[in-house]
């Protein structure tokens, strides 16, 4: 029995120290890994020796990339990796190169053009194990291509390509109005900046239509930004943005046509002042021209007032002696009967 027991102990022990001389699975340093059959063995033999690699995108920097188990414990592991470097890239002609962090493994490098010049290839090139990861774009002198033709107009120079900045200037048919810009620059992307402008017949309607009248401004036909002012007569009120009006590319007036209002305020005195002053006129209307013109207005009103001072004084005269007459036979009248009672009282 105790026989056994010893036998199983030196078993156990023999198995024990056996395990002791084999090393389990070692442990690397960063950016590493073990190379070959050796990443799927758990357990190593004494003696056995395991080699590292440095990962995608490494390189070996210093040390031995080997090790070996030596009585169940490996030899120190000296190796250590850094990231490759992609190298600068070359420089571009009429371009720039920029690396957001460095020409590493990992990094990017991006690359842009001088304005007039745009881009041919990749904008933006990686850092790979492998290098850069494609080929360095060039930077190429920006063209457009001939503009296209506008209905009713010509422009120059008329050539198949335009270099950066070069300018196309449009030009209507007589009297018709370009809407839009008449000149198209060649702009970054090969393209002109703006699109090519149409041209257009402007007329607006007459303005002057309803109860409005016409003060000043431009005479028909009324093309691009002709203006014309206009007004309501008197005792009429003017509904609208404004009195004058600006003749529209979209041959409209901006604003639109005002219209006129009755007004509705009674205003009386005005009215009394210009009843009375046509009636004193009215007498010598044929004499004066109207108090409106504005040559000699003023001799012509006191021609007017004198001739109608005149006749009233006239009529005033006349008046008096009327009166004057009526007032006299009255008091003959009330004389004789005065005398009566004189007469009367004489008598009694
Ligand atoms: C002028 O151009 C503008 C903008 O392109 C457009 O809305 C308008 O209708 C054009 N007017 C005319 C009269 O062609």
């Amino acid at each position: 029995m105790a026989e056994t027991v010893v036998l199983l102990l030196s078993i156990f022990a023999f198995v024990t120290i056996t395990q002791g001389q084999s090393c389990s699975k070692p442990v690397g340093g960063e950016n590493m890994d073990l190379k070959g059959d050796a990443i799927l063995q758990t357990t190593f033999a004494d003696q056995a020796t395991v080699s590292f690699a440095c990962n995608t995108g490494y390189i070996r920097d210093t040390g031995s990339p080997s090790i070996t188990c030596n009585a169940g414990s490996w030899t120190t592991l000296t190796l250590t990796c850094k990231k490759k470097s992609c190298g600068a890239l070359p420089d571009v002609d009429k371009g720039r190169v920029d690396y957001q962090d460095g020409i590493s493994f990992g990094d990017k490098a991006v690359i842009s053009c001088n304005p007039g010049y745009s881009l041919v290839g990749k904008k933006v090139l990686n850092c790979m194990d492998q290098g850069w990861d494609g080929r360095l774009p060039t930077c190429d002198a920006v063209m457009c291509v001939t503009p296209d033709d506008v209905k009713d107009a010509t422009f120059t120079p008329n050539k198949e390509s335009y270099i950066y900045g070069e300018v196309v200037k449009y030009k209507c048919s007589a009297g018709l109005i370009n809407n839009g810009s008449l000149a198209l620059t060649c702009s970054d992307e090969g393209k002109f900046d703006l699109p090519p402008p149409t041209c257009v017949s402007v007329n607006c309607e007459e303005p002057v239509t309803g109860l409005l009248e016409y003060v000043e401004g431009s005479r028909p036909p009324y093309g691009y930004q002709a203006s014309v002012r206009v007004k309501c007569p008197p005792s009429y009120t003017l509904e609208g943005q404004s009195s004058s009006l600006l003749c529209t590319i979209d041959s409209k007036w901006s604003p639109e046509i005002p219209t006129c209002k009755k007004t509705t305020t009674s205003v009386t005195t005005p009215k009394t002042t210009t009843t009375t002053t046509t009636t004193t006129t009215t007498p010598s209307a044929s004499v004066s021209p109207g108090p409106t013109d504005p040559r000699g207005g003023g001799s012509s009103l006191g021609i007017g007032l004198g001739i109608t001072a005149g006749v009233l004084s006239l009529c005033g005269l006349a008046l008096g002696y009327m009166f004057y007459k009526k007032k006299s036979t009255r008091r003959t009248n009330t004389d004789k009967e005065t005398a009566k009672d004189e007469e009367n009282v004489r008598l009694s």
